[in-house]
């Protein structure tokens, strides 16, 4: 097992918490950035089909590892990749959710370091690959540059924005932001 991929750790469980929120059942649903796959696993238990995507394959692998664990091969489909960027754009999914790595870059960790550049990049992906009325959960931290800028981008792609959860730790506070596209 590979020290690399990403513990889960306080914005996993805020993302988890929020994911529980949703409290309905999704068709398609996919996480980007899967890490270790605890999201993915729990996305599974209320949708018809599951994908996860990471740029790491040590990742992918720890998430495919625990998704046969659970039972849930048979509706699972992974991607070792740039954000959705290997999905065609007629491939639209119900549910998008991610805890991306929202530090800025700076020894060159993609585990935690992307920062907004990512999270831009991110959020011009799954505007062009969530179906009307779906939702994209994302983690963002106040340490995140340009937050005022990642949610005006959201809303001129058509998305309404819910802050659904906080967590003050010492030195940041992380919040799960709720998208809904119009
Ligand atoms: C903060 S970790 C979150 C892992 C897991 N979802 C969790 O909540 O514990 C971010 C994950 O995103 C992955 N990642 C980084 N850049 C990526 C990219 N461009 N495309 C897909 N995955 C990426 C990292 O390898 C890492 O597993």
């Amino acid at each position: 097992m590979s020290d690399e991929v990403y513990q889960p750790s306080e914005d996993t469980l805020l993302l988890l918490r929020a994911v529980e929120g949703l409290g309905k059942r999704f068709k398609r649903s996919i996480e980007i950035g899967s890490g270790s796959g605890v999201v993915s696993a729990r996305l599974g238990e209320f949708s018809d089909e599951i994908h996860a995507v990471d740029i790491s394959l040590d990742a992918v692998r720890r998430t495919r590892d625990l998704l046969k664990r659970r039972g849930m091969w048979g509706r699972a489909h992974l991607l070792c990749g740039d954000l959705l960027t290997a999905y065609r754009s007629s491939e639209l999914f119900d549910l998008i959710v991610s805890n991306p790595p929202y530090l800025e870059p700076e020894v060159g960790d993609q585990a935690i370091e992307g920062g907004w550049k990512l999270i831009d990049r991110l959020v011009e992906d799954a505007s062009k690959k969530i179906k009307r009325g779906g939702v994209l959960l994302i983690v963002v931290s106040s340490l995140t540059s340009n937050l005022e800028f990642i949610f005006n981008k959201l809303r001129r792609r058509g998305f309404s924005i819910e802050i659904v959860g906080k967590a003050k730790l010492f030195f940041e506070e992380l919040l799960a932001v709720k998208c809904v596209k119009e």
